[in-house]
């Protein structure tokens, strides 16, 4: 057997928006690595760059931003030396994006189905008559109760849930390597949040397809990743497989973080919360970012930031108390 290879390196991304106020820097020398067959976990509060890092892999920034630095290696090529024509091939069929926000992916004027065929004609040579019934096919797959009547709405006809399935329809059509799923669960509530995971589950594993899954719930993260990284003010915090992560968190806000896990019976009064909020892109502090709000800062924290470094194997921290 040949040793595993990364499908996805992500090399010191750096990635800015270019504002009145000046330059931000939303993405701040991040890396990462997926997996053929992987299941990487990217998790941190509003505001951590996690959309912006998965848009900046994509290449489906915002206008006014823009990757200034580093490389986004896909399958042993560099994706941002490809031209736009050259991304739409690969968009969709390789590496597919499930959005934060259902509703705006999908395009209002057009019927669920007359998307997923299209999306079919983009990037496979079968007639239409295949590529409708491959729509229908996917859509039993993903839970939809009567997909020939779904193929006939349009998305403001569906409820969230479904929404959010035909979007993870979509995503599979072309059955690309590489799934990104910006929050997939967050706008639905308790219940179909728990089916949509399971399908990203099932998916994950008859597929053997690699999943980054975006989300500020930890539990979310503990379901379905084998990695996580925690990101802060858009840059690395902590880096390490999910048990390790659970079970030796050492970075405090990555122990905030799990201490603000909502446990079963317990009161919403009593939920622990971290103190504070995300700073904006325009006031990061001097020193380690999370300082303002860490229990454990001290002078050295407020005036340097700290390096992420191997604490164990498999296990990158940036703090100076570890
Ligand atoms: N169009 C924009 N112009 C300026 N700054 C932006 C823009 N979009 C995002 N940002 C900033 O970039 C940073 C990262 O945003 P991003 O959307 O990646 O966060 P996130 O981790 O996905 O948060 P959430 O959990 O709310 O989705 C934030 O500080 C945000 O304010
Ligand atoms: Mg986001």
């Amino acid at each position: 057997m040949s040793a595993q290879k990364n499908l996805l390196e992500v090399k010191n991304l750096t990635t800015n928006f270019y504002t009145k106020k000046g330059i931000l820097t939303a993405v701040d020398k991040v890396s990462l690595s997926v997996n053929s067959g992987e299941v990487l976990g990217i998790v941190g509060e509003s505001g951590s760059g996690k959309t912006i890092t998965s848009l900046s892999i994509m290449q489906l920034l915002p206008v006014s931003s823009k990757v200034a630095e580093g490389e986004i290696i896909f399958q042993g090529e560099n994706l941002l030396k490809k031209s736009e024509e050259e991304m739409q091939k690969i968009r969709g069929k390789l590496i597919s994006m499930i959005f934060q926000d259902p509703m705006a992916a999908l395009d209002p004027v057009y019927t669920c189905g007359a998307q997923m065929i299209e999306a079919i004609l983009a990037h496979q040579k079968v007639s239409k008559e295949e590529a409708e019934k491959k729509s229908v096919d996917m859509l039993k797959n993903v839970g939809i109760p009567a997909p020939e009547n779904c193929m006939k709405s349009y998305p403001h006809e569906l409820s969230g849930g479904m929404c959010q399935r035909v979007m993870i329809g979509m995503a599979l059509l072309c059955n690309p390597k590489l799934l990104i799923a910006d929050e997939p669960t967050t706008a639905l509530d308790v219940t179909v949040q728990a089916q949509i995971l399971e399908l990203l589950k099932s998916i994950k594993n008859d597929r053997n397809m690699s999943i980054i899954i975006i989300t500020h719930d930890l539990g979310v993260v503990s379901e379905i990743a084998q990695k996580v990284a925690v990101m802060y003010n858009g840059r690395i915090f902590e880096e390490a497989d999910t048990d390790t992560l659970f079970l030796n968190p050492m970075h405090p806000y990555t122990q905030g973080l799990i201490k603000s896990m909502p446990k079963p019976n317990q009161p919403r009064e009593r939920l622990f919360t971290i103190k504070g909020t995300v700073p904006s892109l325009s006031e990061i502090p001097q020193g380690c970012r999370f300082n303002p709000r860490c229990s454990k800062a001290t002078d050295i924290c407020r005036t340097e930031e700290p390096e992420l470094v191997n604490a164990a194997d498999n296990h990158k921290v940036r703090c100076w108390h570890i």
